[in-house]
C-alpha cells in the first residue's frame, strides 16, 4: 500500500548532491456496474432466475446485493464498491402466474370403478375440471362419478355406454391447458337386456297388430346377435324381410301379427368370452277388447285408522290383460311393483295396498287399467271416518213429543 503524495529523492556523494521531488498517485477508477438491458424482470412464478452485476473499477469493485424485504415490490439492489466511490443497480422482479401444463394423464381400473387422472402444474395451483365423452361438465358428485381433491375422476360400475375420451381441463388465472384421455371399458361377455346366461320373457300382441321384441345386447368385444324363430329360421342383426324385420338396436319386429306367429322367438348374442340367449314367448291375442270394470266406477269407502291394512282393487278385463297405474290425490302415479311410503303397488294383482291408513290419506285415487284397445279408470273415494249421526233425529224427537202431548 501506498501512500499518496511527494516523494523527496536525493542523491549525494563527496562532489554535491542532487534532489528530485516525485509525485506519486495512485490510479484509481470508481466502479461502474455494465448496463443490463432491462431491470424489469419477469419472471414465471416457481421458475429461477438470474439478475448480472457486472463491474469494472479500480480497485476491483466489492459486489453486494441488498434483497427485498417482504413486500410485494421485489426490488434487488447491487452494490458495487470500492474506494474510488460507489455504483448501484436496481432491479424491479416482476412474478408471473405460470399458465397450467398438464404432465401426465392415466386410467387405471379399480375394481368396477376406472379412475383417470391429470397432474397439472401451474401457479396459483389450477383446477381440474372434467368434460365426458358426450360433452357435457362432469359434476363434482353423481351416481355415475366423482371428482376428487387432486383432481383424479372416478367412474363408477363402468359399461360400455361409458367409453370414450374424457377432457381434463386444468385452469388458473394465467390460461388452460387440456388432455384427452380415453376410458375402456374391460372385456365382458355378452348380456342382453342386462341379463347373462339365459333369459325368457313373454310378450302378448294383439292381431294384425306390430310387435316389438326387444333384445339389448352389451358385451366387448361387440357381440354378433341374432334371432331364431319358431320355425327354425335364423334373422341375423339388421335384417329386413317381409314382415319381419330386425332393427340394429337389436329389436326384432313383426309387422301384423297373425295366430301362426305364436310361439318362442330367441336372441342370441355371442362373443368371444361367451354367449347369452333371450327366449321370448309370442302370444298372440285374436281381437283386443278395451279394459273395463264389472262395478260402479267410484267407490266411496271410509277410512279406518285402525293400523290394519287398506286393499284397493282394480278388477278391471280386458284383452290383452290390462296393465295398471294408480294416481294418489295429490297426482303421483305409481306403476306396478312402485312403493311409495306407506303406498305399494302390487305388482301380479294390479291393487293399491295403503298401510295404516291416515285420516290425511283421504282423497280420490284413481287405478288406469291399459291395454292395445283403450283405457279405462276406477276411481276410490276415501273418506275420513267420523262418529255415527243418525240424520233426521230431530225429526223423530218431534214425532215423539207429539205422541206424548196425545196421550194423557
Ligand atoms: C329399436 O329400434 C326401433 C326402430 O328404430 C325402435 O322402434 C325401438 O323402440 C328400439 N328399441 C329399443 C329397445 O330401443
Ligand atoms: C304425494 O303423496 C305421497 C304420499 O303421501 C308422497 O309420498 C309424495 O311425496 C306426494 N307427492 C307430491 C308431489 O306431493
Amino acid at each position: 500500500v501506498f501512500n499518496l503524495g511527494q516523494y523527496l529523492c536525493t542523491a549525494q556523494n563527496s562532489f554535491g548532491s542532487d534532489r528530485m521531488v516525485i509525485t506519486l498517485a495512485v490510479q484509481t477508477e470508481a466502479p461502474k456496474i455494465q448496463a443490463p438491458k432491462s431491470t424489469e424482470i419477469a419472471v414465471y412464478f416457481g421458475k429461477s432466475v438470474t439478475l448480472d452485476c457486472l463491474a469494472s473499477g479500480k480497485p476491483p469493485a466489492q459486489i453486494s446485493w441488498i434483497l427485498p424485504d417482504r413486500t410485494f415490490v421485489r426490488d434487488y439492489k447491487c452494490i458495487a464498491s470500492n474506494a474510488a466511490g460507489a455504483d448501484t443497480i436496481t432491479y424491479h422482479l416482476h412474478v408471473a402466474a405460470l399458465p397450467p401444463s398438464i404432465s401426465e394423464g392415466a386410467m387405471d381400473t379399480l375394481g368396477e370403478s376406472a379412475k383417470l387422472s391429470c397432474h397439472a402444474t401451474g401457479q396459483p395451483t389450477p383446477k381440474i375440471m372434467w368434460i365426458s365423452p358426450r360433452n357435457y361438465v362432469i359434476s363434482l358428485s353423481s351416481d355415475k362419478f366423482q371428482v376428487m381433491d387432486d383432481g383424479m375422476l372416478l367412474v363408477k360400475k363402468v359399461i360400455l355406454a361409458d367409453e370414450g375420451k374424457y377432457a381434463c381441463v386444468a385452469r388458473n388465472s394465467a390460461g388452460d391447458d387440456v388432455k384427452n384421455i380415453k376410458l375402456e371399458a374391460e372385456l365382458q361377455e355378452p348380456f342382453i337386456n342386462g341379463m347373462k346366461g339365459r333369459s325368457t320373457t313373454k310378450v302378448l300382441a294383439v292381431s294384425y297388430q306390430t310387435a316389438l321384441l326387444d333384445c339389448r345386447v352389451e358385451g366387448k368385444p361387440e357381440p354378433r346377435v341374432w334371432w331364431v324363430t319358431p320355425y327354425g329360421h335364423s334373422l341375423p342383426t339388421p335384417y329386413l324381410g317381409g314382415r319381419f324385420q330386425v332393427h340394429r338396436n337389436g329389436s326384432l319386429e313383426l309387422r301384423g301379427v297373425r295366430k301362426t306367429d305364436e310361439g318362442g322367438y330367441m336372441c342370441l348374442a355371442k362373443n368371444n368370452l361367451g354367449e347369452a340367449s333371450l327366449v321370448v314367448e309370442l302370444d298372440v291375442a285374436s281381437i283386443a277388447e278395451k279394459p273395463i270394470f264389472a262395478v260402479p266406477n267410484i267407490e266411496i269407502l271410509p277410512i279406518k285408522q285402525d293400523g290394519g291394512e287398506l286393499i284397493l282393487e282394480c278388477p278391471a278385463r280386458g284383452k290383452p290383460n290390462p296393465e295398471f297405474a294408480w294416481v294418489l290425490p295429490n297426482g303421483t302415479m305409481l306403476k306396478p311393483g312402485v312403493r311409495l311410503q306407506r303406498f305399494t303397488h302390487h305388482l301380479a294383482k294390479g291393487t293399491l295396498h295403503i298401510s295404516h291408513p291416515v285420516a290425511s290419506d283421504k282423497g280420490v285415487y284413481r287405478c288406469l287399467a291399459k291395454n292395445v284397445a283403450g283405457q279405462a279408470e276406477k276411481r276410490y273415494a276415501l273418506e275420513s271416518g267420523r262418529k255415527p249421526v243418525i240424520r233426521g233425529s230431530t225429526g223423530m224427537f218431534f214425532h215423539l213429543k207429539l205422541i206424548k202431548q196425545k196421550s194423557p
